[in-house]
């Protein structure tokens, strides 16, 4: 059975950013304007008092369900994770029930009696560049996913981290971020089933598990922006609950066993350009290199390819103002690999501030639909992640860069590079 549960938020605040970041203080949403219908609920939330603009300014308005007034707050291309619709039939005959406090808001969702989640544990924050939502758990719980990680399968439950920043994660090391973002976790209740809880959520984040001074166990959200998309669905094992979520986001390609291969030795970057998969043009783009480069007469003959480097990394240090000379100072790459020029080549078909050589960008204003709201720090979001690679933009794509095309920014986009470039 599938729920899904949509909170999103129209309207920049205009208040000053708060020295702050006490959230506990936060005065959380008033729900107001319900309307229930067979299947959606929809309320308009207000925040119900003086903002506390910890980190990023508290926005006035959120709509539960279906779409914010507004539109300007960035989500997940559907491009990129097509959207699901929640299948036929009422919300009366759904394995899950839904239920709301007004003021101050927060939701539960169950299984017949059984609490799943339940956001009163924390005042709900919405803010330009700070989500905060805590949902109350059992004692104990068996809790796993929120990959990609090299942690115990089943995740602690005491002051435990798990950072959502996709990164080239060399040696793969416990308890941080590494090159997937799967923000997804399984709550197994024994007998009474399994159950997962989807974020459909791009920004970087940290999800918090831990407990109360008094002992009481919570998850919480916490995240750079985007809008809370949750998707809640239910098994009576871990089995079936996973077959839910791959109706959700889908399942992966099989590829044959022989393509998994050898590595392919040292191509370590020198000056590095990624392919911008919002490109309107990227599609011919990708697929002129690839029938250049790969022709069987006057290029390489291969079977088969591992496109690797696919969350997007760089080996220069965060501010990287000039990545030509970074590389020839520190001797990158150290030998020039046999079929690529170290030099940048040109990208045919981009515009000549795409070009390698070109260190200025052009930062087009975000207007348009779910792109973003305007006058964010993208580069130094007043929230700091967990991201082991220090600031956000460290030995990766710079997040002030907005892509071409819709005019998404870095900053929101970072983590759907491997996905991009996927489909
Ligand atoms: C929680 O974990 C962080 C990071 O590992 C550590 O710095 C901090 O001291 C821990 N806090 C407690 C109360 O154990
Ligand atoms: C970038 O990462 C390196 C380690 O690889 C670290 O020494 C440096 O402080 C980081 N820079 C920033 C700005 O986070």
């Amino acid at each position: 059975m599938l729920g899904s549960l949509l909170l999103l938020a129209p309207l920049a605040g205009a208040a000053v950013i708060g020295s702050r970041a006490d959230t506990q203080q936060c005065p959380g949403y008033k729900a107001s304007n319900v309307q229930e219908n067979d299947r959606s609920l929809t309320a308009d939330l207000t925040l119900a008092g003086k903002p506390c603009n910890t980190y990023g300014t508290d926005l006035h308005n959120l709509k539960l369900l279906i779409y914010d007034a507004e539109e300007r707050v960035y989500q997940v291309p559907e491009k990129v994770t097509p959207r699901v619709d929640s299948g036929d039939g009422s919300s009366k005959d759904s394995a899950l029930k839904f239920e709301y406090e007004e003021e101050p808001f927060s939701f539960t969702v169950k299984r017949d009696d059984e609490v799943l989640f339940d956001s009163s544990a924390e005042n709900l924050i919405f803010q330009s560049q700070y989500l905060k939502l805590r949902t109350w758990l059992p004692e104990n719980p068996y809790l796993y996913g929120l990959g990609e990680h090299t942690d115990p399968l089943r995740l602690s439950t005491t002051n435990y981290t798990r950072t959502f920043w996709n990164r080239d994660a060399y040696g793969t090391s416990a308890n941080s971020n590494l090159y997937g973002t799967h923000p997804v976790y399984y709550d197994h209740r024994g007998e009474s089933g399994t159950h997962g809880v989807f974020l459909l959520n791009s920004n970087g984040m940290d999800v918090f598990i831990d407990k109360t001074a008094d002992g009481k166990q919570y998850l919480e959200y916490n995240a750079l922006g985007g809008i809370f998309d949750f998707y809640f669905f239910t098994g009576s094992n871990p089995k079936e609950a996973s077959i839910e979520y791959s109706k959700i986001v889908g399942l992966p390609a099989m590829q044959s066993y022989w393509t998994f291969g050898t590595g392919l030795g040292a191509v370590w970057p020198g000056v590095t350009a990624y392919p911008d998969w919002f490109h309107p043009d990227i599609q011919d783009y990708w697929n002129s290199e690839f029938s250049t480069f790969f022709n069987a007469e006057t290029g390489v003959d291969i079977d088969g390819l591992w496109i690797d480097m696919n969350e997007a990394s760089n080996f220069c240090p965060d501010p990287c103002t000039d990545p030509e000379r970074y590389s020839s100072e520190n001797n990158l790459p150290p030998a020039p690999p046999p079929v690529r020029s170290s030099s940048p080549r040109p990208l045919p078909g981009f515009p000549a501030d795409f070009q390698p050589s070109s260190a200025s960008r052009s930062q087009k204003r975000i207007v348009k639909a779910k792109v973003g709201l305007e006058g964010r720090d993208l580069l130094n979001p007043p929230y700091k992640i967990r991201n082991e690679a220090g600031s956000l933009s460290n030995k990766t794509i710079n997040t002030g860069i907005v892509h071409a095309g819709e005019g998404y920014a870095e900053y929101d986009t970072h983590n759907l590079y491997g996905t991009s470039e996927s489909i």
